[in-house]
């Protein structure tokens, strides 16, 4: 089934309670929140204060998106303050495997992230160990960047590879999704698809979310 997860980082943070309430009656999978410390990225957003109060305002479940160096310092922290899902990136951590225990040994859903010019063999031995493999599409730090070509091959490569060893690992795509860009990464093999300034940005975000289910359910992709 192919899932939307609004991202926050284009929301009004002033009025964040009534956005995210838009989004979740549209019918939004699961809400995306992205975490960036100014060293990983060249940005910084938020940290686990505002993953509690988002915590207590929603019943979706909060897919955190962890853009930031030495990630093992913060994820109990943000556990805590309600993750379902942590997504950390291979290029953040020296010892991947290691994290993504971490992650599990603390019972939250565990992702791994790549940056659009990072390969995919990067995570390829670890793909075992995940519920979300996150392809970037752009390289992570902002909202509204253009969608990287070449990343669609990534997820076909990545949707065969699962298929091939019978991985239970979801692919999620970040980054300059929209109408446009929907359908080549659900037909390459994306199930969970992450938008922010599409929805945020919309004159109606909840008719932008309902837009992107709709072109989703009539494309959803087919293993063979
Ligand atoms: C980028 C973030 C994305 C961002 C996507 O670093 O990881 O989640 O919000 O924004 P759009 O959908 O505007 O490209
Ligand atoms: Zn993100």
């Amino acid at each position: 089934m192919i899932r939307i997860a609004p991202s926050i980082l284009s929301a009004n943070f002033a009025a964040l309670g009534e956005e995210i309430r838009k989004v979740e009656e549209a019918g939004a999978h699961m809400l995306h929140v992205d975490v960036m410390d100014g060293h990983f990225v060249p940005n910084i957003t938020i940290g686990p204060p505002v993953v509690r109060s988002v915590r207590k305002t929603t019943r979706l479940p909060l897919d955190v998106h962890l853009m930031i160096s030495d990630p093992d310092k913060y994820i109990p922290a943000f556990i805590e303050a309600g993750s379902d899902m942590l997504t950390v990136h291979a290029e953040a951590t020296v010892h991947l495997d290691r994290t993504l225990n971490f992650i599990r040994s603390q019972n939250a859903g565990v992702g791994v992230s790549i940056n659009p010019a990072t390969p995919l063999s990067a995570v390829h031995h670890v793909l075992g160990l995940v519920d979300m493999l996150l392809i970037m599409s752009v390289n992570p730090g902002f909202g509204g960047q253009p969608f990287i070509p070449y990343t669609v091959n990534k997820i076909r490569q990545a949707r065969q590879i699962i298929e091939d060893h019978h991985y239970r690992c979801a692919i999620e795509v970040d980054g300059g999704i929209d109408i446009d860009t929907l359908p080549e990464v659900v037909q390459a093999g994306a199930e969970v698809l992450v938008a922010g300034s599409a929805i945020f940005h919309a004159p109606d975000p909840a008719r932008k979310v309902k837009e992107l289910l709709e072109i989703a359910a009539r494309l959803g992709y087919h293993s063979v």
